[in-house]
């Protein structure tokens, strides 16, 4: 998609990225959650906007020193299939690699499909399975991308 731009969140995005996780993601989040992550864990919190409007949000966080944690990746569903999710991984990979960091992990309900696809052509492995990983019972897969060093 041309005009994508991925920054760094803020707070004015908060409400619009609620929006995207409640359309999105298994799981429904508190406003008080992103606002959390905005307030303490935000640099590594991106927005993708198609002029001004988010079109999507990555949210992932540091495990340990080596180790980058993706939490959210969510897509407004009519921009889906058009780069956004990709323009947000690379800003995430970039992250990653600008502080030496040697993998990202992430979960991934198993019946995913759209999502475990979208990982495995980006480098991740599944390494494990979470039995029971999400509130519905689904279970999830470990996905690990290990960065070249
Ligand atoms: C998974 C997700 C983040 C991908 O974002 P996206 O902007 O659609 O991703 P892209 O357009 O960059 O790439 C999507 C891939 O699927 C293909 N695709 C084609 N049409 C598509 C469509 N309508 N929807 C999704 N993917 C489509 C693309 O060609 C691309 O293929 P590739 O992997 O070979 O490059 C997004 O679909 C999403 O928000 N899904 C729901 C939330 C979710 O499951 N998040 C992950 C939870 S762990």
């Amino acid at each position: 998609m041309e005009g994508i731009s991925v920054r760094r969140v803020s707070g004015k995005d908060l409400g619009r990225i609620k929006e995207i996780a409640d359309a999105r993601l298994r799981e429904n989040y508190s406003p008080d959650l992103f606002r959390y992550f905005f307030e303490q864990h935000s640099r590594c919190f991106f927005v993708a906007c198609d002029d001004s409007s988010v079109a999507g949000f990555l949210l992932a966080v540091p495990l340990d020193q080596a180790t980058l944690r993706i939490l959210m990746l969510a897509v407004d569903d009519e921009l889906a299939g058009k780069g956004v999710g990709s323009a947000l991984m690379d800003k995430c990979m970039e992250f990653a690699k600008g502080r030496m960091m040697s993998s990202i992990v992430l979960e991934v309900g198993t019946d995913n499909k759209e999502a475990i696809d979208f990982y495995s052509n980006r480098g991740f492995k599944m390494t494990g399975i979470l039995t029971g990983y999400y509130r519905d019972r689904t279970d999830a897969y470990v996905m690990k991308h290990y960065l070249p060093m």
